[in-house]
């Protein structure tokens, strides 16, 4: 097993433990939590195994000392999943105790006090009193609006230790389009990758409104408001469509941060899995935007069969999303590919278990 691989059997066994204390970190706040469907639940699969890939990757990558995680919506620490009386750890949980190789430095943003003082005391109860791996000290959460307090953070990183020497992955996990544009920017002083839940559904109606005749004035401007701070221009007036707007994201993407690095601190290759779930009420896009490596991008085969598996589940499957962030290794077993589908290449990091 090459670091660069990610490694089954230890992502099994952190599934496993995905919900062992999540009623008891549940309890020391049980009104600051985050409530989600179980198709919203697979974005944190998919961050659990993006976390355990990155962490290997920059582990083994020389003259990178730090690894920073940036989640930019970081919520409480605790995740129910609606209609299922079931906890699970969120996002900065996830992050701070899944990785064999843990990021150096957790930048947990939340606008919410609640919810920011919840997870900060569920950070303090998972090093006291479980055992859990975690270095609480290496664990920062920061109330307020992250558009502010994202760029004052790596401003202030930046100023204490430069930019040489780390790298960062952000996680980005809108309900709507809250981090704006210059947040993105200010994220990408430092080098790195960034897991984006653009909410394609969320960002329709707001699009619907620029054209709806029905839309108060007000509204329209709030909707026209939203768009530009978010991709950052007025280029979405010139999109008919959520996948045209997503389009000119991803551009922004490929392109973003030349201005500090030129050229190579933009992130020209990303991917996208669409999730739909809840007989299409309910869709996101998962977008993994990284630079290509030398001999390609182990993210982008990651990413590729990632989405055959996810996209072509349907509702039947919910119960299945469920048996695998309880750590049910027979619906895990859903995103390993059969012995034939496997194609290794020796020579190149693969990421063809998953
Ligand atoms: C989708 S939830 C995040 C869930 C989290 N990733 C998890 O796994 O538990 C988005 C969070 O962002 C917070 N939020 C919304 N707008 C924000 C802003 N401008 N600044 C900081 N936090 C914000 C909300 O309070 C909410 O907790």
């Amino acid at each position: 097993m090459t670091p660069q691989t990610p490694d089954n059997e230890w992502i099994r066994q952190k599934l496993d433990t995905l919900t062992d204390y999540a009623d008891e970190l549940y309890n020391i706040h049980p009104d600051a939590t985050n409530e989600i469907g179980p198709w919203a639940a697979l974005k944190l699969f998919h961050l659990i195994v993006t976390v355990d890939l990155y962490t290997r990757i920059i582990h083994s990558t020389d003259g990178i000392e730090k690894k920073l995680y940036f989640d930019v919506l970081a919520g409480s620490g605790i995740v129910e999943l609606e209609n299922q009386d079931v906890n699970i750890y969120g996002s900065p949980i996830i992050a701070a105790v899944f990785p064999e190789y843990p990021f150096d430095e957790l930048h947990f943003f939340e606008g919410q006090k609640e919810r920011a003082t919840a997870l900060s005391d569920r950070l303090d109860y998972i090093a006291d009193e479980t055992p859990l791996d975690i270095n609480r000290d290496s664990c920062y959460v920061h109330h307020g609006d992250a558009n502010h307090t994202v760029p004052e953070t790596i401003g202030n990183i930046i100023q204490e230790s430069g930019y040489s020497g780390k790298n960062q992955l952000t996680f980005a996990d809108h309900e709507r389009m809250e981090i704006h544009w210059e947040t993105m920017i200010a994220l990408s002083r430092i080098w790195g990758d960034y897991l984006i839940n653009f909410q394609y559904k969320g960002i329709s109606r707001e699009l619907g409104y620029l054209k709806s005749d029905n839309a108060s004035e007000e509204r329209t401007e709030t909707a026209h408001r939203k768009l530009h701070r978010f991709v950052g221009g007025k280029q979405y007036r010139d999109c008919n469509s959520v996948d045209e707007l997503r389009d000119l994201y991803k551009q922004q993407l490929a392109t973003i941060g030349e201005e500090y690095d030129k050229p190579n601190n933009n992130r020209p290759v990303n991917k996208q899995i669409r999730v739909t779930g809840a007989g299409d009420r309910y869709s996101y896009d998962l977008i993994y935007a990284t630079r290509e490596t030398g001999n390609g991008s182990p993210y982008i085969q990651f990413m590729d069969n990632m989405r055959n598996r996810i996209e072509r589940m349907s509702g039947d499957n919910v119960a299945d999303i469920i048996d695998i962030m309880e750590g049910n290794a027979t619906g895990l077993d859903e995103f390993i590919p059969d012995e034939s589908e496997v194609k290794r290449d020796e020579d190149q990091s693969s990421l063809g278990d998953f």
